[in-house]
């Protein structure tokens, strides 16, 4: 019962004083994360709905603590292999490609999509849309800065996914990381190239409200490690955005942990993590 009434309580605070809506977030990872947040900021809850209460913009604060940013460069290499050997070849022949990242975090996964479609050739073709509820992580995602030293996978992803011949895994490429980002060891840094920063068009948006915030179609949706923080219900809303924001055949990629189960499961072809809209 406590458990329970924290949360909800929780959860109407921000519902009452805020335009943030919590109610369908996965119960158990939401009140691991508020009591996380109660520590960190050794507080009650009564102080804390007393904050938000008066100020709304510390119920801004309070979502980016509770949401979970954590991200990676080429992030489940497996996937970036599958989209470069067999997805996105089938993109050649379009004059366009628009691809929306839904949850982008910091924009490793923006970046890893920009250097993959460089490499491919889809580069020039690609418009690139990003959106994230966090409005703070998506100018740090414009900034396109990294610790390096704490970062030391990124380089490994990005040798399994760009130097890697996806036609023949015992080939190694010859891919500079200096042809997308400088790495100062002496400021502890990684920070992408001005030409990958400029190319993506950022935006807050919170997925919860069920809206394409770019008012355009897509070739392809990432929506990657954020359903899982959301119940069957929003899930399956989100489904249906995603589909009908899709174009005929256009693809969804879903993160290493996430499914479609449930009615829209039929509306997709899936090949491994990615999942094909069928008309
Ligand atoms: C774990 S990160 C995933 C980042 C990236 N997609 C990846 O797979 O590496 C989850 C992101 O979802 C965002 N998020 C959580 N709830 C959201 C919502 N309601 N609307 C939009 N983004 C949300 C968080 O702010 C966070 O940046």
């Amino acid at each position: 019962m406590g458990n329970t009434d924290d949360l909800s309580r929780f959860v109407t605070a921000l519902r009452t004083y805020t335009t943030y809506d919590l109610s369908d977030y996965s119960d158990r990872s939401l009140l691991r994360r508020l009591y996380k947040v109660l520590d960190d900021e050794r507080i009650s809850l009564d102080e804390l709905i007393g904050n938000i209460a008066k100020d709304a913009s510390y119920g801004d604060h309070v979502v980016e603590a509770i949401t979970v940013n954590t991200s990676e460069l080429f992030r489940d290499p497996s996937v970036w292999l599958l989209l470069r050997s067999r997805i996105y070849p089938r993109f050649k022949t379009q004059n366009y490609l628009n691809i929306w990242h839904a949850g982008c975090s910091m924009g490793q996964e923006v970046y890893s999509n920009l250097m993959l479609l460089n490499e491919l050739g889809l580069y020039e073709k690609a418009r690139v849309y990003a959106s994230d509820i966090n409005q703070k992580i998506l100018t740090a995602a414009q900034l396109g800065e990294y610790r390096y030293r704490f970062n030391l996978s990124y380089l490994d992803n990005f040798d399994l996914v760009v130097n890697t011949n996806p036609l023949n895994y015992e080939e190694k490429l010859n891919v500079s990381y200096s042809k997308y980002f400088d790495i100062d060891e002496a400021k502890d840094l990684i920070r992408m190239h001005d030409f990958l920063r400029k190319k993506p068009t950022f935006r807050a948006n919170d997925l919860v409200k069920g809206v394409n915030p770019f008012f355009v179609r897509y070739d392809v949706i990432f929506c990657r490690n954020v359903l899982i923080y959301f119940n069957a219900a929003l899930q399956n809303k989100l489904f249906e955005v995603f589909y009908r924001n899709l174009y005929p055949g256009g693809i969804l990629v879903l993160g290493a942990h996430e499914s479609i189960l449930g009615s829209w499961a039929d509306r997709f072809e899936r090949i491994s993590q990615v999942y094909m809209r069928k008309d």
